[in-house]
């Protein structure tokens, strides 16, 4: 699925979409530094769900984090999602992507992790 141009991403900008599903809210960002499963020619732009692994609030982008304001876990944007602060013991999931070089059309291929409040992974076609 198509979420974005990485020409239209200016660094530290947010995008918001939903992925794979209307129920399912992501947000991708270009960090300013290299990042695990970013894509690019600087490794830096990545996508992850913009919900709260702890008990589903909608998560804030800030400064390369991802920021939740119910109870104030806070998620690596560079690192996979890795939770550094708060009540979640689970990382932020993040979306698999994949660029087109030629159009720099940005598809999301997949999710790694759980989505908060699903059973299973999310399927994709
Ligand atoms: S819902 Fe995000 S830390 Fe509790």
């Amino acid at each position: 699925m198509k979420i974005g141009n990485i020409r239209d991403l200016k660094a530290g900008e947010p995008l918001q979409f939903n992925y794979p599903d209307e129920a399912s809210p992501c947000t991708m960002v270009m960090l300013n530094r290299e990042s695990i499963g970013g894509i690019g020619s600087a490794k830096n732009v990545v996508a992850f769900s913009s919900l709260c692994p702890h008990m589903g609030c909608p998560l804030n982008y800030s400064n390369e984090r991802f920021v939740c304001g119910c109870h104030y876990s806070m998620f690596d944007a560079a690192k996979n999602g890795q939770t550094y602060q708060g009540l979640s013991s689970q990382w932020l999931a993040q979306l698999v992507l994949r660029l087109d070089v030629a159009s720099g059309n940005i598809y999301a291929e997949g999710i790694e992790g759980l989505v908060y409040g699903r059973i299973s992974n999310l399927k994709v076609s």
